[in-house]
């Protein structure tokens, strides 16, 4: 123990430092006053300075699930107008914004046209997740099976599967929206089945459920990935205006008014 109070100081920084504890270091001068001033006792300090370098933790793992999910953007439920877009139920989304469905391992499956805010809803649902520590990846359908065929052909499906299994919340994004490749209809089914009852799985799609038939060389896989997916799910079909169009649509209307 140093000799005196200011090198005690000193060297308590050096070494909250060198164990990069910098939230602590950096709040100790206002907690050291407070217990100088016999505003906190010696319990209450340290509750607090390891309760500062604790939340500081917490936060960069969030920041880091959410930087390392792969989302396309980080678009939230608060940025979505629900006006907008009339068929999709505010409270529904905001229930499941609680990833109860998570803990259930239930699914979540958005149908719809292009623009009508499928794949934002999947993002905001996923930045939940992360926000609530939930190992969360988004992927486009056609990259995960550009993936996963990869590592098939190289004999490491199994272990790529396992990969993807250990996000406890994977989103599949425009499944449908490409040509599903022959062969690769084996592999999605081994994915989704692999998560079937233990994991959750948020797909969006453009393809109404009773064309997945179509989408497959294989019309029984196609049934039995549709049979595990939906088992447990909750499916929110949007049928609306494209978000993406809804300015040129309002420009039209205005020349159209302009012009009578
Ligand atoms: N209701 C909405 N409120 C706010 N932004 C929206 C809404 N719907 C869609 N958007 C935005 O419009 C764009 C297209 O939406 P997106 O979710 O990619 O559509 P989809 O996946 O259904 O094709 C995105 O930039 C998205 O953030
Ligand atoms: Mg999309």
């Amino acid at each position: 123990m140093p000799s005196n109070e200011a090198d005690t100081y000193q060297a308590l920084i050096e070494d909250l430092m060198y164990l990069k504890l910098d939230k602590l270091a950096e709040e100790l001068p206002q907690i050291m006053d407070k217990v100088n001033r016999r505003e906190l006792n010696t319990l209450e300090a340290l509750y607090l300075l390891i309760n500062k370098q604790a939340g500081q933790k917490k936060l960069s793992s969030i920041r880091n699930k959410i930087m390392t999910a792969g989302f396309p953007h980080l678009k939230e439920l608060k940025d979505f107008d629900f006006t907008f877009q009339a068929m999709v139920n505010k409270s529904q989304i905001y229930d499941l914004a609680t990833l109860e469905f998570t803990d259930r391992a239930e699914n979540i499956v958005f149908l719809g046209s292009p623009g009508v805010g499928k794949t934002h809803l999947a993002t905001a649902l996923g930045i939940e997740a992360a926000k609530k520590g939930a190992l969360t990846y988004f992927i486009k359908a056609h990259e995960l099976l550009a993936k996963l065929r990869q590592a098939r052909d190289e004999n490491r499906l199994e272990s790529s599967l396992r990969y993807y299994n250990r996000y406890k919340l994977l989103i599949i994004d425009e499944l449908g929206f490409l040509p599903i490749l022959k062969g690769d209809e084996k592999i999605l089914f081994q994915i989704i089945d692999k998560r079937y009852e233990k994991k959750s799985v948020i797909v969006t799609s453009n393809v109404q459920f009773s064309d997945w038939g179509d989408l497959f060389e294989d019309p029984t896989i196609a049934s039995a990935i549709l049979d595990r997916l939906l088992h447990h799910s909750h499916v929110i079909t949007i049928v609306g205006d494209s978000y993406r169009t809804k300015d040129l649509m309002k420009k039209d209307e205005e020349i159209s008014i302009e012009r009578q």
